[in-house]
């Protein structure tokens, strides 16, 4: 960890709060809010993951109409009049969590190159960005559209040493989602996992060199590894 070039954030989960969505919309979901976005969370990404293995890559914002769609149907709410538009819409401009910014912008003022590594595509992390004011604290936002994979595969690892001319271990690499730490240490970056909710270890097989509990104890955490 004192090598670090590169402060490489996963976006959704982690700069970006994906249950905003549905929240900031509960009133026209009802009851099964919180059971809706989680179940729209959890088929957005399997889906990425088996159709990246089945080779049926779409991009990410079709996933996210996909997995909606299955969600709003398993409750019953595919119906209601302007839900899945509001919801899309809320989650073209999905809220950042209320640390994103200043801890990014203290990374910046450290001289880190900043950046995002998402499967998301462009177009819905551009949204996503100005919505969060985030823009101008970010030097680049890499997709993994641009290859048309999605992580964990290492070759969207590799985009990011490739796009930000920086070497694996130069990278502090920062998500929530368990699995992508696991494949961000697999492909040999500084894995830093943000774990909000304490959940128990797992993916010992490619463990995260350090556990958060929120984006701002990042700054303190590399400013130990400063020589
Ligand atoms: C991202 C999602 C998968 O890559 O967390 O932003």
């Amino acid at each position: 960890m004192n090598s670090i070039r590169a402060c490489v954030f996963d976006a959704y989960g982690t700069l970006l709060d994906v249950h905003s969505a549905v929240m900031g919309n509960a009133d026209k979901v009802g009851d099964s809010a919180e059971a809706l976005s989680a179940l729209w969370r959890q088929r957005q990404l399997e889906y990425s993951w088996t159709r990246g293995v089945m080779g049926k890559y779409a991009d990410f914002w079709q996933l996210t109409i996909e997995a909606l769609d299955f969600a709003l149907q398993t409750y019953g709410l595919e119906d209601r009049p302007g839900l899945k538009e509001s919801l899309l819409n809320a989650y073209f401009e999905l809220k950042a969590y209320p640390d994103a910014a200043k801890s990014l912008e203290m990374l910046k003022a450290e001289g880190y190159i900043t950046a995002i590594l998402s499967n998301g595509n462009n177009d819905m992390l551009q949204g996503a960005i100005s919505a969060g004011n985030l823009g101008g604290l970010l030097d680049d936002c890499i997709s993994a559209d641009d290859i048309k994979t999605y992580k964990p595969d290492p070759s969207v690892y590799q985009l990011a040493c490739d796009r930000l001319d920086v070497r694996p271990h130069e990278v502090c690499f920062v998500s929530s989602n368990a699995w992508d730490v696991a494949g961000a240490a697999a492909f040999g970056f500084n894995a830093v996992r943000i774990n909000r909710q304490g959940a128990p270890l797992e993916y010992h097989c490619a463990p995260s060199k350090h556990q958060l509990k929120a984006l701002s104890e990042l700054p303190l955490l590399l400013s130990q590894f400063r020589t």
